[in-house]
């Protein structure tokens, strides 16, 4: 059967099979400046010129912090029974120290609580981008001292909800804050530093690792503690060639081994340490670090959009730029500038990322082989559509219903061929803030009129609402 054509029989999901939405803190929640929250290098990227698409910002978002038990009933009556978010860390602890502010985990606290009244299961991700502006300033990630005070953090979190949430997330996507925020510096804190970009990396790792130890001290022990990977798919241009199978291999350790290799195994790949060798020592890595890195998961988050295709630089000296993650002049792959990006041939969605629903069912199975016994879950997918409403006031989007359809396809064939996938979060619940492109992508399966912050759900919502609650995908 090709990708495509609709399956001749139902795609049918276990009972127990989560069916999720994701958000994240500065993408929606607004009142920046409500309950002593201080800014986090996300306000302050987004207030520099030229920094977002129209110099666009989170200050409102789309009004969560408010309109947030409008978003549970509306998740409610759509049927989904998982919601994602992340918690905004400078709510909670201002300064990205010290006491807890309580009134920052009261919001999450009541949030918690529509949520299961409604028999939503929140899964809580402590880490979304968002760093207290205090802790960049005092050297960000790439300073040893943030992981130490993200454990702290962590636990004031994990005391504030452990009873209440089973479902816990300590990073998401590490790759884009270490590598887009001290590399290309697409995103905050903007910085354009290749040594920092790999101290970044490590310390998100030691980060993850203490965070873990740090929630399971204070948690109940049936809760579940996960990160989210953005592991890419690489795929060489030119299958035969051996320097682009290389391409691929250094590719893969600069976006995937750099940190299931020391989360999963408990050590970076000798390879990124050879590939990196003229830009930094590796030396932060002290003694203990990758004991303390290598906590036993409780399950694997994996966010997936689309694959990369990756050459020897000499097919394209430019290409370098098309990796699908912002224009800059400084690249995101340290130590590889001899690799070319290319763009996957195909149907694209908005953010110009090719569709190919084959990457998140290699993606799954190669973590099935990589951590044999790990449950997974699929904690982002989507797609961003130029969704307008209709004269009559609904949003039509079938390109997003067709992507969600293949994907959810490709996740229900995985679970066939052996992978224990648990869940899924369709990223995103409702249009938000995406970032350095401001609020022009749309990925929600809800349409936000950011003029009136109105909610409507557009079709792919009812599509996957249906879904959700029947355990069967909609024809
Ligand atoms: C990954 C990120 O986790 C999320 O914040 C972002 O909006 C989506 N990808 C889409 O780019």
């Amino acid at each position: 059967m090709s990708e495509s054509a609709q399956p001749a029989t139902p795609v049918t999901f276990p009972p127990a099979f989560l069916w999720g939405a994701a958000t994240s803190a500065y993408q929606i929640e607004g009142a920046v400046r409500e309950g002593g929250r201080t800014p986090s290098i996300w306000d302050t990227f987004s207030h520099t010129p030229g920094k977002t698409a129209g110099g666009e910002h989170g200050d409102i978002a789309v009004d969560h912090y408010h309109r947030f038990r409008e978003d549970v009933a509306l998740m409610a009556e759509l049927g989904l029974s998982a919601y994602r978010f992340s918690i905004s860390w400078s709510r909670v602890q201002p300064t990205g120290r010290g006491p807890a502010v309580q009134v920052g985990l009261d919001f999450y606290r009541r949030l918690v609580d529509e949520l299961l009244a409604h028999g939503i299961k929140p899964a809580v991700t402590l880490y979304h981008w968002d760093l207290p502006q205090e802790l960049e300033d005092a050297g960000g990630w790439p300073a040893r001292d943030t992981a130490l005070r993200f454990a702290e953090y962590a636990q004031i979190v994990g005391e504030a909800l452990g009873d209440r949430v089973e479902q816990w997330i300590t990073l998401n996507e590490p790759w884009c804050s270490a590598f887009l925020g001290y590399g290309s510096g697409v995103h905050a804190p903007g910085r354009t530093d290749p040594e920092a970009s790999l101290r970044a990396a490590h310390h998100l790792n030691l980060a993850h690792g203490l965070g873990t130890s740090a929630l399971r001290s204070v948690m109940p022990a049936r809760n579940s503690v996960a990160l989210s990977l953005n592991s890419s798919v690489v795929r060489p241009l030119s299958p035969q060639d051996p320097t682009d199978l290389a391409a691929v291999r250094k590719i893969d350790d600069l976006a995937n081994g750099v940190f299931h290799g020391p989360i999963l195994h408990g050590a970076y790949p000798d390879s990124l340490f050879a590939a990196t060798e003229l830009i930094t020592d590796w030396s932060y890595v002290l003694d203990g670090d990758l004991r303390a890195i290598n906590q036993p998961l409780d399950a694997l988050g994996l966010n997936y959009y689309t694959p990369a295709l990756v050459s020897t630089a000499e097919a394209d000296p430019n290409g370098r730029r098309a990796d699908g993650h912002g224009a800059s002049d400084h690249s995101p792959w340290p130590g590889a500038d001899d690799v070319a990006f290319h763009q996957t041939p195909g149907e694209r969605t908005e953010m110009g990322w090719t569709i190919d629903p084959t990457g998140l069912h290699e993606l799954i199975m190669r973590y099935t082989r990589e951590a044999p016994g790990l449950p997974l879950y699929i904690t982002e997918n989507g797609a961003a559509y130029d969704d307008k409403p209709d004269p009559d006031g609904r949003v039509h989007d079938p390109e997003r219903i067709a992507y969600l359809q293949k994907h959810l396809a490709a996740v229900r064939r995985a679970i066939t061929d052996g992978a224990d996938v648990r869940g899924y979060y369709l990223w995103s619940l409702m249009d938000n803030f995406e970032w350095a492109y401001g609020y022009e992508k749309r990925f929600g399966a809800v349409y936000v009129d950011y003029v009136t912050l109105a909610r409507t759900p557009k079709s792919s919502a009812l599509w996957y609402g249906e879904a959700a609650r029947t355990g069967v995908l909609p024809p």
